[in-house]
């Protein structure tokens, strides 16, 4: 995820790039989608001026993925507070040095658009405008809060409020059972925090096989997590204990009212478009009803009316596929449309993770998804405790469910739960962007002992 609106560290001052000017592509946004196509245009030769309001490298390094991962990585809470700024202002200055290429001019401020071709910028002089044939908005998501009575209390937070905590809550109460909800509850739990997750849905990640899903959810139940599901919550209410702050979580579960005591609340209902500010009516640029950036396949955008080109929107904006490596492939395409390069990139086929312990990762549609389209095809499943390195490693909690087209036919998805799960779907997603065969998977060797063997394993 890219944006331009995270809060947790200073800005760093404006470095170049003041006092407008032109440009052959304008970036706004410095997150994965818009600084990795700023330096793959700056490799290829364009002049390119980008614009970032906060931090670059986006939600992803600064406030989502990164930070997450290093929780994720680290023993213990304190390990994981020390960690975090250290793994974050690392790769940050890995970015400004990318983006220190001769090629581009990075603005540090809020853009907004003049018109389809020109940009201003709040740092600069509002005279001095910024033009370029080609326009990218990057601008990322920002979460979704519940419009309910007491979200406002101090006491619930985003996603990156949570990661600003600098003590592990007691009682942590998760509302969303997505892939944000469940990476925190899965780490949290670990730290020792007492969690309890309420979702809406009857079942946690959506995106993931519900069979798959099931399994990680009752393997976290097992390790004390409580969990509500097809639970709507109605609102908070400050908590009434004297000698503990927090909030009281009201939700209906099968027509019952429930209420869950925490010290912390985590919403975890989504995300939303960051589109706030860019002056999108003045590019004639067309938003949807969500919120979000409609584009078409080359990620160009939609006019109000008549003709509009040259400007897209790349990333979480365009509410396409809100993950980071999205982004990032939506503005190497981008590019190369701008320069006249041909590429194959299959957007169909967009493989996620999502980090809990041990991790979920998926490509391609689930069983359910491949009933109700009325596509033929076999399902073959394997389990962790039969691979010998999973046992050797004490892992042995795990499933893959690979699709393919009937006799061991092309594959089209692979649904895994179990240690590694995102570097084994990656595996997958080779074999399906070439649009290779179950038996072609098989007659590939894999070395032993290994986990990705859990593929060929799969019968
Ligand atoms: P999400 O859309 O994945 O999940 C939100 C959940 O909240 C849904 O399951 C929904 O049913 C539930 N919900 C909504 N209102 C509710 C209510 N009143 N009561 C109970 N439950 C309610 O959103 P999430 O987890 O916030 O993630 C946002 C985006 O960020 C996603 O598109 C996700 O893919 C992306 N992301 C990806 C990561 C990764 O790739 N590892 C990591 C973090 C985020």
């Amino acid at each position: 995820m890219s944006t331009i609106s995270q809060n947790q560290s200073t800005p760093l001052p404006a470095r170049e790039g003041q006092g407008g000017g032109s440009a052959d592509l304008i970036i706004i946004g410095a997150g994965p989608g818009g600084y990795k196509a700023a330096v793959y245009a700056a490799k290829h030769g364009l002049k390119v001026t980008i614009f970032e309001d906060v931090n670059v490298g986006g939600t992803c390094l600064n406030v989502g993925c990164i930070p997450t991962k290093t929780y994720v990585h680290s023993k213990t809470f304190a390990e994981a507070i020390e960690r975090q700024p250290q793994v974050v202002e690392a790769l940050r200055g890995g970015v400004e040095t990318l983006l220190s290429h001769p090629n581009i001019t990075l603005v540090r401020g809020h853009a907004s658009f003049v018109d389809s071709r020109t940009v201003c910028c709040d740092s600069v002089a509002t005279n001095e405008t910024y033009t370029a044939p080609n326009i990218i908005i990057a601008t990322g998501s920002s979460p979704k809060m519940l419009p309910i009575a007491g979200a406002d209390s101090p006491h619930v937070v985003d996603s990156t409020g949570l990661l600003a905590l600098k003590e592990l809550p007691k009682k942590l109460c998760i509302i969303g059972a997505g892939v944000i909800g469940m990476e925190f509850a899965s780490v949290f739990q670990r730290f020792g925090s007492e969690v309890t997750v309420i979702e809406y849905l009857k079942e946690c990640l959506p995106m993931v096989d519900s069979d798959i899903a099931k399994r990680l959810r009752k393997l976290l139940e097992k390790r004390g997590i409580t969990f509500y599901m097809g639970a709507g919550v109605k609102n908070l209410t400050p908590s009434p204990s004297p000698e503990r702050e927090g909030s009281i979580v009201h939700f209906e579960q099968k027509g019952k009212e429930v209420s869950v005591e925490a010290d912390y609340v985590l919403m975890a209902t989504g995300r939303k478009a960051n589109t706030e500010g860019l002056n999108l009516e003045a590019a004639g640029i067309a938003i949807a009803s969500n919120g979000t950036i409609p584009v078409d396949d080359n990620f160009k955008v939609l006019p109000i009316k008549g003709e509009l080109e040259g400007v897209y929107a790349i990333g979480d904006v365009n509410g396409r596929q809100m993950l980071a490596h999205a982004a990032e492939m939506q503005g190497i395409h981008v590019v190369n449309k701008i320069l006249g390069i041909e590429d194959k990139i299959r957007f169909e086929v967009m493989p996620a993770a999502i980090f809990t312990e041990p991790e979920a990762a998926c490509v391609g549609p689930t069983e359910d998804q491949l009933k109700e389209a009325g596509t033929s095809f076999e399902c073959h499943k394997s389990f962790y405790r039969a691979n010998g390195k999973a046992l050797a490693m004490n892992e042995t909690e795990g499933m893959v469910k690979l699709c393919c087209e009937p006799d061991e036919g092309r594959l089209l998805s692979a649904h895994i739960f179990g240690a590694h799960a995102a570097d084994i779907v990656q595996e997958v997603t080779v074999y399906i962007t070439l649009g290779a065969t179950l038996r072609q998977l098989r007659d590939t060797v894999h070395i032993h002992p290994t986990l990705s063997e859990v593929l060929i394993e799969a019968n």
